[in-house]
């Protein structure tokens, strides 16, 4: 087996808050509050230790990261200890000021995240009136500023037509990188699922749309497609496998393998209050659990592809088969592979309606 690395990224979830509230959401069900989260001097210490340890790069992601005041300190002090700098963000908040405070705290990307190609529907789903026009200023910002900017569209069923309008706005936008990604049914999302997972034709559709975008674009932009694993043969390898490239820091100071992670029954995840991210991610149980192959069921670790997708995705295995330690069941030799052929047949001409994602629990 391949000898373990030290994490490539850090996905630091500075906040849970965000202004917007996208019904595709996959941020866990129970948000963490204002009130509990790291302060400055603990992000700080993170920092410090992921250059430590070898860390690569950090993404400064979210909710809605640039909710936090502190978050141009962040920024210079991870890329004082040489660490690539990326914020994951809405962009609703990257005025000409904020642009200009990153710059100079050294902030080598950006990656934008918008719900359309067309406001009225991006508002509709993202929940944030105005929202799509100041995503468009944001997007002019960084290009102004000499940035590269990744542009990311999440596709689901009530956008999905408008793929190619979404590649061209990306075009546009003279993004460097654009990513088509399909809605991952976790969290939120999966209250969300049979309004939007797409149809077969839909995908289909995406896909043609996304292959004759690459060849069109060949050299110039890249295009990242992330399919649903709802249609996929086999499943994705989550995170890169668990605990293998990334730590993932909850807005808490909670160290977790993937940011739906605390949906798992069974855990104690490690703290960065008072454990060191080497400890973490050389000892900790959590990290252990389901890193490698040992802990696979005999279908998964009798594979010829276990070191590939690493068995798929341990939370949408418990989300949909009540085990974390099954066979994703998007892998079509999965014993439970049935529940996600019958959830996409749920959702084919299912009612449109959609639960708005809320900072706190189910109700407003
Ligand atoms: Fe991946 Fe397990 Fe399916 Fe093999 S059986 S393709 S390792 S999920
Ligand atoms: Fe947790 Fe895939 S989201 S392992």
């Amino acid at each position: 087996m391949t000898p373990l690395q030290p994490p490539m990224g850090l996905i630091a979830e500075l906040t849970h808050r965000c202004p917007l509230q996208c019904a595709y959401c996959s941020n866990p069900l129970a948000m963490d509050r204002p009130e509990d989260e790291l302060t400055t001097q603990d992000w700080l210490r993170v920092l410090d230790q992921a250059a430590e340890i070898g860390v690569l790069q950090v993404h400064f992601s979210g909710g809605e990261p640039m909710a936090r005041r502190d978050l141009v300190q962040l920024v210079a002090h991870a890329a004082a200890r040489d660490l690539y700098t990326n914020i994951i963000t809405s962009g609703v908040l990257l005025t000409d000021a904020a642009m200009a405070e990153l710059l100079v705290a050294g902030i080598d990307h950006i990656q934008l995240s918008f719900q359309d190609s067309r406001a009225p529907e991006a508002e509709r789903i993202g929940g944030y009136k105005g929202g799509h026009a100041k995503k468009l200023d944001a997007a002019r910002r960084i290009r102004e500023a000499g940035l590269p900017l990744t542009a990311n569209f999440v596709l689901h069923k009530q956008n999905a037509e408008r793929v190619e309008e979404m590649i061209a706005l990306g075009e546009d936008l003279q993004a460097e990188r654009i990513e088509i990604a399909h809605t991952q049914y976790y969290g939120w999302a999966l209250l969300n699922r049979n309004a939007l997972l797409p149809s077969v034709a839909q995908l289909e559709h995406v896909n043609r749309a996304v292959a004759a975008a690459r060849e069109r674009l060949k050299g110039r932009v890249v295009i990242d497609y992330v399919v649903p694993d709802y249609y996929a043969a086999r499943p994705k390898p989550c995170m890169g496998g668990w605990a293998r490239r990334f730590i993932n820091i909850s807005p808490s100071g909670k160290a977790l393998p993937c940011h739906a992670a605390e949906t798992l029954p069974g855990f104690t995840f490690p703290s960065v209050r008072d454990t060191s991210l080497q400890a973490i991610w050389n000892e900790s149980d959590a990290f252990l659990r389901f890193r490698g192959t040992e802990w696979m069921p005999e279908l998964c670790r009798t594979c010829d592809r276990r070191e590939i997708d690493w068995g798929g995705c341990r939370c949408q295995a418990l989300a949909l088969s009540g085990d974390a330690s099954a066979t994703d069941p998007a892998c079509a030799r999965s014993p439970h592979h049935d529940l996600v052929t019958e959830a996409a047949a749920a959702a084919e001409g299912a009612p449109l309606d959609l639960v708005p994602r809320r900072l706190h629990g189910h109700s407003t």
